[in-house]
């Protein structure tokens, strides 16, 4: 990456009129594509059954053909939640799908209101993971879940062809003041959480881990030995590229039993 030309496009981006034209043209991983939107919905009715749920999704981007899936599906009620405008109003609610654009802080609902939350690949570019992560166990009933699939690669090469493999972790080079400087108001910044980081957030928010997937980059682990800026890292860390997690928020003991 050249650091000044980075710089100058987060700058550039800063200015809200460029960076709301700019949305217009991001793609944003799904995108709306109804056959890849089946299969993430497929991943999450893996953890948890939909029917007469309230189910919040974190950062839909374009696709809210995700919650389409579960409404069919039978859940209850779907909202999601952005802090970019990649949808309007009049086409969420053609799809009945309560759609939200808010700050990045503050979720903008009322604590215990949803039984799910689901993310897909947007925990990576959260600007305030601490808060969000808090947030959500906020918003979840207590015995609901939520599942959040993370992509912890640097996302400035992913549209390369070729691909470079090797560059899935160049975000770790730069020391964290001059990442913020190169990528804070672009769609490509990424926070940098490592998977040992994610668990300790979720963890810390109170959440119970129900289960984990991961898969890691061979050609990173393959490299190891010559890539000096990952060696801070534990082994598993340094290699991991795709954190799938199954969260719930505990429900208070039944004391009725106990007598
Ligand atoms: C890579 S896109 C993924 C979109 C969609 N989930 C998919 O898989 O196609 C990341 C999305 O997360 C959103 N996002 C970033 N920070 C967010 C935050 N704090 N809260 C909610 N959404 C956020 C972005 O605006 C964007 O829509």
């Amino acid at each position: 990456m050249f650091v000044p030309l980075e710089i100058l496009q987060n700058l550039v981006m800063g200015i809200p009129p460029i960076a709301r034209l700019a949305a217009g043209y991001h793609c944003t991983g799904l995108n709306a594509d109804r056959v890849m939107a089946r299969q993430v919905f497929e991943l999450y009715c893996r953890f948890q059954p939909i029917a007469g749920k309230d189910i919040l999704e974190i950062g839909p981007g374009h696709t809210l053909e995700v919650l389409e899936e579960a409404l069919g599906s039978g859940a209850k009620s779907c909202t999601a939640v952005d802090v970019a405008e990649y949808v309007t109003g009049d086409h969420a609610a053609r799809k009945h799908v309560d759609y939200r654009l808010y700050d990045g802080k503050r979720l903008p609902f009322p604590s215990a209101q949803f039984d799910c939350i689901w993310s897909h690949t947007a925990f990576e570019h959260l600007r305030y993971p601490t808060v969000t992560v808090a947030e959500c166990f906020r918003l979840l009933r207590p015995g609901g879940g939520m599942v959040a699939h993370v992509d912890l690669g640097d996302h400035s090469f992913y549209r390369r062809q070729p691909p470079l493999p090797l560059k899935l972790f160049d975000c770790l080079r730069y020391p964290e003041w001059l990442w913020t400087l190169m990528k804070w108001n672009r769609s490509t910044y990424v926070n940098r959480l490592r998977k040992s980081d994610w668990k300790r957030l979720f963890a810390e928010a109170g959440f119970v881990l129900i289960a984990e997937a991961s898969s890691v980059s061979h050609e990173i682990e393959r490299a190891l030995p010559a890539l000096p800026y990952l060696h801070n890292y534990s082994h598993d860390d340094a290699v991991t590229a795709v954190l799938t997690v199954w969260l719930a928020k505990p429900a208070p003991p039944d004391v009725s039993t106990l007598r």
